[in-house]
């Protein structure tokens, strides 16, 4: 099926929204890896694009290096190595303009950036990412790796690349996916053979939620003992839902994750939109049982799940957070309300509920009826 060209046209405000994640969780993962001293890191850009768009608006690549350059000072003193694959390839084209757009806003942002040009070893290719990935699969495995997979359309998130990265417990994927092209051809056999997901399954949901559950479909292929973590984040552009699916099997990298979602979007934290009309849910009902919100509602299953003593300190009260795809502050708000309430004892100013406390420092807190 053919796809629009995303540089035909100015990037529109949902492709900002998503340029914006991709950034913010470079900003989030770069320093990560450079004050834990690590040797050399990587970061993989599959479907680069030109740079710029028509408005000279900042495409992924080079808000990548720009995210770089705000960490060559610490960059520098740790001595950490980074490697940058860039790649940008037009099927059916002789003449590869884009990737030369692309070389050019990357040569010419190094001129200007001497500092960076020196950190980093930047490689850019112009070939098919079926061949490329196979190619670089070896160096995305070797180092701590943060890989983009912005591409068009869904083609690519066929299991023989997922199912490669769900490997790599050091890489962190930020893939893009017209999520909404499911709901209208995923029963064709030209989307099957790239992703064979259960439309009829998918469809029992309104359409707005078709990237949640192709996620949900994803999370079935998975290896029964997998570590990877997936979610969501839903964009609406018009009347079509796109969206960006995180993977990552540290839960560091998902704390930094769902931070950065739930700050773009304090009500749900997984759409640039209100996808479970929790402003509906807000307003006080005259007759009927008022829905809970999003937020509410997590925080009563985790005042249930202490009450009836599923979850019993910090360590599982966080697994747990992160399981449902929120943030350790709202856990942290229920447990807070808890004690003031006298349901719940523990023996600190703050129940704990942090990637520090629990993975960091390891700092275990009992919570007591
Ligand atoms: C959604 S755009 C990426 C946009 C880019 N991240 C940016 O910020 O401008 C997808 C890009 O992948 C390129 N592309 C399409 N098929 C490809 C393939 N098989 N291998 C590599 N690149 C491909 C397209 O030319 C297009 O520029």
């Amino acid at each position: 099926m053919a796809y629009k060209d995303l540089h035909e046209n100015p990037f529109d405000e949902s492709t900002i929204a998503k340029l914006e994640i991709f950034e913010d969780y470079a900003q989030a993962w770069i320093p990560t890896f450079v004050m834990n001293g690590a040797e050399t890191i990587c970061i993989f850009d599959f479907f680069s694009g030109t740079g710029y768009d028509k408005n000279n608006v900042e495409g992924s690549p080079i808000r990548i290096l720009k995210k770089i350059k705000e960490q060559i000072g610490n960059i520098f003193q740790k001595k950490v190595k980074i490697k940058v694959y860039f790649n940008e390839w037009e099927p059916n084209k002789k003449v590869q303009n884009k990737f030369q757009l692309l070389e050019k806003a990357c040569i010419d942002f190094l001129n200007e950036n001497k500092d960076v040009a020196r950190a980093i070893d930047l490689k850019i290719f112009n070939e098919n990412f079926e061949t490329l990935f196979l190619k670089l699969l070896p160096f995305i495995k070797l180092y701590p790796s943060l890989v983009y997979l912005d591409q068009n359309g869904i083609k690519f998130l066929s299991e023989k690349y997922f199912l490669e990265l769900e490997k790599i417990k050091q890489t962190d994927f930020l893939y893009f996916v017209s999520a909404g092209y499911f709901w209208r051809f995923g029963d064709s056999n030209e989307f099957k053979s790239h992703f064979d997901i259960d439309i009829t399954e998918a469809k029992k949901d309104p359409y707005k939620f078709i990237h949640r559950k192709v996620i949900e479909q994803m999370r079935k292929k998975l290896p029964l003992k997998t570590q990877l973590k997936l979610y969501p984040f839903s964009l609406k552009k018009g009347s079509n839902i796109h969206g960006i699916i995180f993977g990552a099997s540290h839960p560091r990298a998902v704390d930094k994750f769902l931070s950065i979602a739930w700050k773009r979007n304090e009500v749900n934290g997984q759409a640039n939109f209100d996808i479970d009309d929790d402003a509906k849910k807000d307003q006080l009902l005259l007759f009927g049982e008022q829905k809970l919100t999003k937020k509410n509602e997590f925080k009563q299953n985790v005042r249930n799940k202490i009450l009836n003593k599923e979850i019993k300190n910090n360590f599982e009260l966080l697994d747990y957070t992160f399981e449902e795809g929120h943030i350790g502050n709202h856990a942290a708000e229920c447990l807070k309300e808890m004690k003031k309430n006298g349901e719940v004892i523990y023996d600190s100013t703050s129940p704990l509920v942090t990637y520090d406390n629990v993975y960091k420092l390891k700092k275990k807190l009992e919570y007591k009826l």
